[in-house]
């Protein structure tokens, strides 16, 4: 337990006006709420000053260490209004825990879980107004560590921040939900053994970003990354997870295998899909296999997921050679949707949330 205080230091609100009409259409990440959480850290002091602030810039040395050694991590997770008026916010403490695993990679400080989802309540109450209530819509919370020691040698700061802040969120693909078409990346490569891709660091992001360029030059919404070293065994999207399912209802996803990310989305379906029975296969797959279990009828669908995208129906995969997979007219597959509707369902409390999910703000 931390026992640290917050402070609040109240912004002048944005009108109520303004704020409705950035909530009538908010897209993905465009708008930022009036507040934003920030706690300091020193290597002799630890964790102090806790405080809710006015939305905005903050102070920065240029040879702080993020600036040049990408000493960086974050999260993202959401909050969402239920039809009563009341605010959730989704399995928060697995992101303060993948928050901690992500700090041992980059030689950050842990947060203790507990001042972690703390901080999501204090700014998600003081923000409240802008979470909104439509179709889909959800407020969207960033939270991330920053090494912000001023100095230029190579090694961990000892100074960092923790900050969060929130974004009234619509879907992260335009067109609802539309099955997309995902780009393989050849040669290009988001992580390789013993590096960061299990931690959600900026500069796995930053890798992603000349791929995702060429996917989209080549009509493509995201990219699927394979391991460097085989180039045909699949480890995920830039910003997503992947699943595949096999006729039988059988899902396939990659394993946790030290490249990827240990998404919460990933891990909430597999949870779901067990209760219903299907088989959840974590396992290396390759591209291979998907391409010649779509030819040969085996493999019916697939998806992509994560808290931004929620589950995105795949409806080709392209690559330098031309189309891998099409699923034609069979995407969104009937699986695909069906496990949508249901953790959509519990997030936005039209359904039972059976496993606790739910953290009441
Ligand atoms: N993989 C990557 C690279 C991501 O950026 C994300 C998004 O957070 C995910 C997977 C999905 O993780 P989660 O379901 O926890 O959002
Ligand atoms: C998320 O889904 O929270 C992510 O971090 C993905 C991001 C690329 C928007």
């Amino acid at each position: 337990m931390s026992d640290l205080a917050f402070t609040r230091t109240d912004a002048t609100r944005k009108p109520q006006s303004e704020r409705d009409a950035i909530l009538a259409d908010p897209g993905f990440g465009n708008h930022f709420t009036d507040h934003m959480v920030s706690i300091a850290w020193t290597k002799d002091g630890g964790w102090h000053d806790a405080e809710v602030v006015p939305y905005g810039p903050i102070p920065m040395d240029p040879a702080s260490s993020v600036l040049h050694y990408g000493q960086e991590i974050f999260e993202g997770l959401k909050a969402y209004r239920h039809a009563d008026g009341s605010i959730v916010a989704f399995r928060p403490e697995e992101n303060a825990r993948r928050l901690n695993e992500s700090a041992r990679r980059l030689a950050l400080p842990e947060l203790p879980v507990e001042l972690f989802v703390r901080a999501v309540h204090e700014l998600v109450e003081v923000d409240a107004d802008w979470v909104p209530s439509g179709a889909d819509q959800s407020l969207y919370l960033r939270p991330f560590m920053i090494a912000d020691e001023s100095f230029l040698g190579v090694r961990a700061a000892h100074r960092a921040r923790f900050m969060i802040i929130a974004s009234p969120a619509g879907a992260y693909f335009t067109g609802g939900v539309k099955p997309v078409s995902i780009w393989l990346s050849s040669e290009l490569a988001r992580a390789g053994h013993g590096g960061t891709g299990a931690a959600k660091c900026g500069g796995n992001y930053a890798s992603s970003l000349l791929p995702t360029n060429i996917a989209a030059a080549n009509g493509c919404a995201q990219v699927l990354f394979t391991d460097s070293a085989t180039e045909d065994t699949i480890d995920e999207l830039g910003g997503m997870n992947l699943f595949l399912v096999r006729a039988d209802g059988t899902l396939i996803t990659p394993a946790l295998n030290g490249n990827i990310l240990d998404g919460i989305t990933r891990k909430s379906l597999i949870r779901l899909a067990g209760d219903r029975g299907h088989a959840v296969e974590e396992r290396a797959v390759t591209v291979s296999e998907w391409r010649d279990g779509v030819a040969d009828g085996s493999i019916v669908e697939a998806f992509a997921c994560g808290t931004a995208a929620v589950i995105t129906p795949i409806a080709r995969l392209k690559g330098e050679a031309g189309t891998i997979v099409d699923f034609g007219e069979a995407a969104p597959g009937a699986l695909t949707m069906s496990l949508r509707e249901e953790l959509t369902g519990i997030q936005f409390g039209v359904r039972e949330d059976p496993h606790g999910w739910l953290d009441v703000i």
